[in-house]
């Protein structure tokens, strides 16, 4: 045994660079020894759980057996820095950059639009690039299948698809890859050109792949790698000894002196443990350099696979083995490879390890269901022997728990070959099709006699129904000895409803959907048992045609989308790039990691780090705050409470007050109550942790909005609002029809959490602030009135964010100001970068709405009286919530003249974290009420939901509810395009006819309008305003009022400056938003931001421009620059600044009436789906959307909005769902739990259009606002759901409207399918 305290020195290489680590943290992660330690932050953080992949980088190793290196795409986030011995790492900063050359993979994914807020970027970098170094021709399914790991929560992932498309051979030949590609396609151009129109960007003048510029693999590690080393190598931490033996034998002598310390293999489920359960383990042995765990051998009889192996070797593995066996003896393997493939993203499979997935023994393991079922068996080893372990009910023991003994290791897993007669078979159903753990999975085996259908083995284990998985042996019981039939397997159905009992409180929830789905998993089983006896010719029996899809995969092959803009007039200047597809400005620096977020800014002297500690308790009163032992731990400077403050304890908002951290009670699990400022994080969240808390628990605690308003607890002023005569609607009405809808909330998750940097400039009280927020001005107000000092002391500096979405204003204004209070009490640099799951429980989402409709109606189908009722759950602060229904009841009307119509709207105060502003300000969620009374109604006359709504539409020139003209003519003509570009009404006869013929597969289509208003209701919010610097050289600075956090604002702004000066855009630079430069701003959002900061600043540049205007007339051949120096010379001021007043807009609430809208945008989408309604899942086979835009300043990063606010919306619709204890606990902190959409959830085929020939007088250069109203057409996915559902529920008898709330996840359109399955539960 090696001695104790003896430190080994690491050697690996990063980008080239040789990294001699002397004293490794075992405790560190790749990830921030790259950020903090090497300053390479171009790897992000996402969640720090494996979840995201923005922390992808590649890491390549030797492999001195088969003389190969090895490249894998790895999270940063979970790769202890202690395992990097002999590897080279590559970051996004390795493989190209701008300041010297680009590598195509970066410059691509930005030229094809496919980075916007740029966060998620590296990671989507580097996963290609790792692609692309193993197979340099990957068809487009490598590719997607590839990037499953990474999100994107701004592009809606298209645009990456179609730029990654471009190295793909076989797909579209690209004629880029350096080989001289020849393969023509037989599919649709990459550049769809309908009409003569271009796309939106130019593969011709992107770089080919080139080999010769990538790093080669350091020849010091081949050497290093092919000396045998066994030395067991130490790393002592401040708290943790990592130890990696170098031998079997030094690693079992390990476990029998450290029974408790555990294995790091891949790190996916103990580094999880660590880092969010606080598990602490004093010694840790990583036995990564034991060469027997690696092993792998083919035997006659099946395959040994050393525990060590990952997921991806073991994938190999098997690959190898269906080809070198006789097919008939490859169901095992086959069965497993399909479920390995599906285990998480690429970043997890290449470390997650098949011994660590058996040891974990988690219940929704994917592996051990199907390594039960098909006989495998393990060899333990401890110093006291070994032994070979069935794989089955007895070796699982309950959650986490195995009958391994503490010393004992898995040595290797025997996989079986299946015998004749014998197959096995793999089930999995999970929240998203992929990179989501199983909801339900399962592992089937069954062994035939010999030319029989009779069973004479069977063996089923189910995982997700329990503490383990588990064995079904009554129902196996009901099968074995009997020929396979219908009676025997109905007896089984029966049999397996019984013995899978799961209580109504059983962890994970989902009781009745996961019994169904054992059901249902069971029942897919036999129908391809029964195709394997037809195909043995075994028995006779066929499947009937009506249930063959039943078996068959939902379809995934992506398409090529159009994306139809107008192009400019072939008058324009090509020196004008208004109206141009051009690329985000910063997509470049994005893409090469160069780009700089506020948690890249570098570590300033002295800086310490904040970690806030939040209320356990919903509703306490706060007895004694007891940090004496936090501040005793190493590293712990202070701690910040809400006695520190100086100034405003609280933040005012819409008439309520919320306190910035809380003093006497808290009202939610989740609210601020201290800060621990540290020397570093880790010191920081161990200070938190020490912070003692005492509650006295109030028992009044409100949860629910049915229980907000039986105690009548209200965030005030409820609101009203009525046209017409509503009860007399409603008496004359032909039919009236009463429904409701509860629609759940929604997490932001902004790639990039929310981060701070306060240093205080230490004279005169100034106080420099730079942080990620969408209103720096808010900021700058909260930070003073906190500290007490003048905003004039107070400059806030935004580069960009990391995404926003509406969730960087409120919380994020408080949180710059507790982070304030600690550089101010401390006299220090302070940064506050909140860990995923914080944020997650800190700053709310979007508001869930209770929504209840009543809708009189003529049998011709035209709606005459609508009454709504709105309650919103606003959580505990009032924040935006009281805004954000008013806001819900100015969308009433949507686009449907509906005569008579009434809304009331209430915000809930609650004990859940407060809500607050999300794309769209409670527009998507009122809106999909409306939808879904048209829907009701529809159903209920017999009719289709899109005749209703054709039939209601505005169409002519019309007062809304409150009184405000508008004229729907392009509502109309988007309509009218979406039905005959999408080709609805024969896609609406092909899809009857499929359904006919299709017993559990359904499809469905929908088409929904939006009318979206643009502006805010209160007028000094529309007013903004800028800053042109022009210098000697004739380059330009511009500063404005708006911040980008991906939506393309600034790109716009130098768009609208290049016209007016006349300068190419190249000349023009924006560098950040500050308060200093621009005062008094107004919050970026409400899809605003260009319509009012472009104004400013084309007012600026004309000043400029004019005040040029004599030395042009002098010089009228002179250049730019010319005129510039000239301007100089003669003192003409080369600074200016703009302002636009913005439209006086207002909402009268007492008279119900106002103009509280510039203007609307116009926007109709439609999509089809495709549902299993044995599992709910499914798939958008097709989306069309037709969007009135105006003029579009910038066509591609207008469709770069539209697409991803659509996919955040199809998330909002069908698949995000936060969780809540019954103690207003949130459940959903992360990626692992709360599941936005993925590359997988892209609709096949993806249509955008831009309505031609529109025009816009209300804002700049004819274009119109467009960050949030496509929200909303993410709910022709419900609504297509809700069409299919229809179909399944007609085949079980059941018509008319029924309730399907939103979001209609595979459990609620499983369960509304009413199968025979569902049925039995
Ligand atoms: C983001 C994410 C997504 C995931 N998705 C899926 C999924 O879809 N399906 C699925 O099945 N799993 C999934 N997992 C879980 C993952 O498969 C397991 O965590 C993994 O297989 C564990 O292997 P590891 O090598 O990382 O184990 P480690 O985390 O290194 O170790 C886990 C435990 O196993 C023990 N152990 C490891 N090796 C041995 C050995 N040879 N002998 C004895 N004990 C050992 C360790 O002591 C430790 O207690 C996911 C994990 C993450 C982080
Ligand atoms: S930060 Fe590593 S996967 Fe999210
Ligand atoms: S661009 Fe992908 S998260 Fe913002």
């Amino acid at each position: 045994m090696a001695e104790q305290t003896r430190n080994d020195v690491l050697v690996f290489y990063v980008n080239g660079k040789k990294i001699i680590e002397e004293n490794p943290d075992p405790e560190a992660m790749l990830l921030s020894y790259l950020r903090k330690k090497l300053r390479l932050t171009g790897t992000k953080y996402g969640c720090g759980g494996g979840g995201c992949g923005a922390c992808t980088v590649m890491v390549s190793r030797y492999d001195p057996q088969t003389k190969n290196i090895n490249h894998s795409s790895i999270n940063a986030c979970l790769l202890p820095v202690c395992q990097l011995d002999k590897a080279a790492v590559t970051t996004v900063e390795g493989i190209g950059s701008t300041k010297t050359k680009l590598h195509p993979v970066q410059e691509r994914i930005a030229k094809a639009h496919g980075s916007q807020c740029g966060f998620c970027t590296p990671g989507m970098v580097m996963t290609m690039y790792t692609l692309l170094r193993n197979n340099p021709q990957p068809t487009l399914e490598d590719v997607t299948k590839g990037l499953a790991g990474n999100l994107c929560r701004c592009t809606g992932y298209r645009p990456i698809i179609d730029g990654y498309r471009t190295f793909c051979q076989s797909e579209n030949c690209c004629q880029l890859n350096g080989s001289g590609c020849n393969v023509s396609s037989e599919n649709e151009s990459v550049e769809p050109k309908e009409n003569g129109q271009p796309g939106l960007f130019s593969k011709d003048d992107m770089l080919p792949l080139d080999p010769t510029q990538d790093l080669i693999f350091p020849p010091e590690l081949m050497r290093l790698a092919e000396i045998k080393d066994q030395t067991t190598q130490r790393f002592c931490g401040e708290r943790m000894t990592w130890i990696s033996p170098g031998s079997l034998d030094e690693l079992l002598q390990l476990k029998t002196v450290y029974p408790q310390a555990p294995l790091v293999m891949g790190n996916t489920n103990i580094g999880l443990d660590m880092k969010f359960k606080g598990i602490f383990y004093p010694v840790i042995i990583s036995p990564t350099r034991v060469p027997e765990l690696f092993k792998v051998t083919q035997k006659s009889e099946g395959v040994c696979v050393g525990a060590g192996c990952s997921m991806t070797v073991l994938k190999s593995v098997l690959e190898n083995s269906i080809n070198d066996f006789p097919p008939e003896n490859t169901h095992m393997f086959q069965a497993l490879l399909q479920q390995i493939n599906l285990v998480s993203g690429q970043q997890i499979r290449n470390v997650a390890t098949l011994g660590g997935n058996i040891a974990s023994a988690f219940p929704n393991s994917d592996l051990t269901p199907v390594l039960a079922a098909g006989r495998c068996t393990l060899v333990a080893l401890s110093k006291d022997g070994r032994r070979r372990v069935p794989i089955d009910k007895d070796f699982f023991l309950g959650f986490a728990k195995t009958i391994l003994k503490p010393d004992e290791i898995v040595l290797s897993v025997f996989i079986p070959s299946t015998r004749p007669n014998e197959i096995v078979h793999a089930f999995r159903h999970a929240p998203r099709k992929e990179s989501a753990l199983a909801t339900v999975n399962a592992g089937m085996r069954v062994w035939f006699n010999e030319n029989s259908n009779v069973v004479k083995e069977i063996s089923i284990y189910y995982g997700g129904v329990g503490a383990t998985i588990l064995s079904v042996d009554c129902t196996c019981q009901q099968i074995v000895g009997r020929p396979w039939k219908e009676a025997t397997l109905s007896d089984a159905y029966s049999t397996l409803v019984d013995e899978i009992k799961l209580e109504p409180s059983a962890p994970g929830g989902k009781v009745d959907f996961r019994r169904s789905l054992t059901l249902s998993l069971l029942f897919k089983f036999n129908l391809l048992v029964l195709q394997y006896l037809k195909e043995k010719d075994v028995t006779q029996r066929e499947i009937p045609q009506k249930m063959q899809s039943a078996i068959q995969p939902l379809p995934k092959h992506i398409q090529p989308g159009y994306q139809e803009f107008q192009n400019v007039l072939e008058s324009q200047s090509a020196q004008d790039p208004v109206g141009r597809p051009m690329m985000h400005r910063s997509a470049l620096s994005q893409a090469t990691g160069e780009a700089v977020y506020c948690d890249d800014l570098p570590h300033t002297d002295g800086e310490l780090f904040l970690v806030i500690v939040t209320s356990s308790r919903p509703h306490a009163k706060i007895i004694h705050i007891d940090f004496s032992e936090a501040l005793k731990l190493s590293g712990v400077v202070d701690v910040i409470t809400a006695k520190d403050i100086p100034g405003k304890k609280f933040r005012p908002f819409a008439g309520y007050d919320e306190a910035v951290l809380a003093e006497d009670e808290v009202t939610c699990v989740g609210q601020m109550i201290c800060a621990v400022v540290a020397d570093s994080k880790a010191h920081a969240k161990r200070g938190a942790a020490a912070v003692k808390i005492s509650y006295e628990d109030l028992q009044d605690c409100i949860f629910t909005v049915e229980e907000a308003i039986e105690k009548d607890s209200f965030f005030l002023p409820r609101r009203t609002i009525e046209r017409g005569d509503v009860e007399k609607g409603l008496r004359e009405a032909e039919q009236v029809y009463e429904g409701e809808i509860q629609i759940g909330g929604q997490e932001h998750f902004y790639l990039e959490t929310q981060s701070f940097l306060v240093i205080p400039v230490g004279e005169e009280k100034e106080m420099k602030v730079y942080l990620s927020t969408q209103h720096p001005t808010l900021a700058q107000e909260a930070v003073a009135e906190t500290l007490r000092i003048p905003s004039n002391r107070v400059s806030c500096h935004v580069k960009r964010l990391g995404g926003a979405f509406g969730g960087k204003i409120i919380k994020t204004a408080i949180l710059a100001s507790i982070t304030a209070v600690a550089a101010w009490k401390t006299g220090r640099p302070v940064r506050c970068v909140l860990e995923r799951g914080e944020d997650m429980l800190i700053t709310g989402g979007r508001d869930p709405l209770w929504g209840k409709y009543k809708a009189g109606f003529m049998r011709n189908g035209k709606i005459t009286a609508a009454d709504f009722q709105y309650y919103t759950n606003a959580g505990n602060t009032a924040d935006k919530s009281v805004l954000v229904a008013e806001k819900m009841l100015l969308h009433l009307d949507n686009a449907y003249n509906i005569p008579n119509l009434r809304g009331r709207s209430a915000a809930c105060k609650t004990n859940l974290p407060s809500n607050t502003a999300f794309r769209g300000f409670g527009v998507p969620q009122s809106v999909l009420v409306v939808e879904s009374m048209i829907n009701d109604v529809a159903l209920k006359l017999g009719c289709l939901p899109e005749e209703i709504r054709e039939i209601n539409l505005y169409k002519e020139v019309s007062l809304t509810h409150y009184k405000m003209e508008f004229d729907p003519e392009n509502l109309v003509r988007c309509w009218n395009e979406c039905m005959e570009k999408a080709d609805f009404r024969r896609r609406r006869q092909a899809i009857d006819l499929f359904n006919q013929q299709n017993q559990f597969r359904k499809q469905g289509i929908a088409i929904v309008p939006i009318k979206y208003g643009i502006g805010f209701p209160d007028g000094f919010l529309n007013q903004a305003a800028a800053l042109v610097h022009i210098y000697k050289d004739g380059t330009v600075l511009v500063s404005h009022g708006g911040t980008e956090m991906g939506q393309g604002v600034h790109t716009k702004i130098q768009q609208v400056a290049s016209r007016e000066l006349n300068i190419p855009a190249s000349l023009i630079h924006i560098s950040e938003t500050s308060t200093q430069c621009v005062p008094n701003t107004c919050a970026s959002a409400a899809s605003f931001g260009t319509d009012a900061n472009g104004m400013a600043v084309k007012d600026a540049c004309q000043i400029l421009y004019n005040r040029l205007e004599p030395i042009r007339k002098k010089n009228p051949k002179g250049t730019w620059q010319n005129w510039i120096s000239t301007a100089f010379f003669e003192k003409i001021s080369l600074s200016a600044t703009g302002y636009y007043r913005g439209h006086d807009l207002d909402m009268n609430w007492e008279k119900q009436e106002g103009k509280p809208y510039a203007y609307f945008t116009y926007a109709v989408g439609c999509s089809e789906v495709e549902l299993d309604s044995l599992t709910g899942e499914y798939r958008t086979l097709r989306t069309d959307i037709v969007v009135d835009i105006g003029r579009s300043i910038n066509p591609s990063i207008d469709i770069g909005q539209i697409e991803g606010a659509f996919m955040q919306g199809l998330g909002l619709y069908t698949m995000e769902e936060l969780k809540f204890s019954p103690s207003g606990v949130l459940y959903t902190r992360g990626p692992g739990q709360y599941k936005i959409p993925s590359f997988c959830d892209v609709p096949l085929k993806f249509n955008v259009y831009l309505l031609a020939g529109s025009s816009n007088p209300h804002a700049i250069y004819s274009s119109k606002g467009i960050g949030e109203p496509t929200v909303f057409l993410g709910s022709s996915v419900f609504f297509a759901v809700k069409d299919a559902v229809t179909a399944a529920r007609k085949d079980a008898g059941l018509t008319g409207p029924f309730q399907l709330n939103s979001p209609a996840t595979p459990e609620r359109a499983c369960l509304a399918c009413t199968t025979r399955f569902t049925k039995m539960v």
